[in-house]
């Protein structure tokens, strides 16, 4: 391990261009579970046709919500681990360092990364159903419009809210994957953290990557698909291996 570790903080330390595809897994040592881990994970447990599809919503508005909040509140109460700090730490050493992230929490951002890319939304955020004005019609807190039914209506139109992420069955934020696919192919490492790459487009990135001559380095307890064609596979939590590579990346300056 201590020389794998070694051949990523070397590729890390010569990298003009970093890029990180982050998944479920880079949360979960802050207490938030992963989406496809057997037992704990989101989708064992609850129904993804249910709680994450238009047509769930649809079915039943006011238990998608419910459960959307409870997470939002959940969110509140967690916070970033030393694998999304090590991260943060990391993008000061090299010239360019971009998160995509899978991940709907603000974890990245509250561990101090900036530049940051949210494939599938934001949990935070709130938007219209129907985008009355425009794609996406975001609505802040204070106007949310709270009636007797669960959700609350949009200022605008009057119709359903529901949360800014994306659902099985959707569209990626417009514009934004087209972004992720030319920062991948820019990259010079691209390391992918805690992701089963099970959802597309986003699984595609790494290979986009490495077809254009970056270093992919996985870091996951498990093995993954990636491990194909990874050229660094490093199986750990992502709460203590990204804190020893930055370790590694710094002492080598
Ligand atoms: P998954 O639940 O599919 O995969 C989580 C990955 O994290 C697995 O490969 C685990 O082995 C790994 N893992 C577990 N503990 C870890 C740790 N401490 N450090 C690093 N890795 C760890 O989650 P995602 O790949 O993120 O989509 O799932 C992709 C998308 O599917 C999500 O964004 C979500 C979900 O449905 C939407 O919400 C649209």
């Amino acid at each position: 391990m201590d020389d794998l570790l070694q051949k990523a903080a070397d590729a890390l330390r010569v990298a003009k261009r970093v890029s990180v595809l982050s998944g479920a897994g880079v949360s979960k040592e802050s207490g938030i579970p992963t989406y496809r881990e057997a037992l704990t994970g989101l989708w064992s447990n609850y129904s993804f046709q249910e709680l994450a599809s238009p047509e769930g919503f649809r079915q039943n508005p006011g238990k998608v919500w419910d459960w959307y909040t409870e997470r939002r509140m959940q969110l509140k109460t967690v916070y970033p681990n030393p694998g999304h700090i090590a991260l943060a730490k990391l993008a000061a050493l090299v010239p360019a360092l971009t998160i995509i992230t899978q991940n709907i929490d603000d974890l990245h951002e509250r561990g101090g990364s900036h530049d940051v890319m949210h494939l599938h939304g934001k949990l935070n955020e709130v938007k219209c159903f129907y985008n009355c004005q425009g794609e996406p019609t975001l609505v802040n807190e204070d106007d949310f419009v709270h009636g007797e039914s669960s959700p609350p209506t949009c200022p605008h139109c009057g119709r359903w809210l529901r949360p800014n992420v994306v659902w099985f069955g959707e569209m990626l934020p417009v514009g934004m994957f087209a972004r992720a696919e030319a920062i991948a192919a820019e990259s010079d490492v691209f390391i992918v953290a805690g992701t089963s790459g099970m959802v597309f487009p986003a699984a595609q990135l790494p290979l986009t990557a490495k077809e254009s001559g970056a270093t992919v380095i996985d870091i996951n307890p498990d093995a993954t698909d990636y491990d194909a064609f990874a050229d660094i596979s490093l199986r750990g939590g992502f709460g203590q291996i990204m804190p020893a590579l930055f370790d590694l990346v710094s002492q080598g300056r």
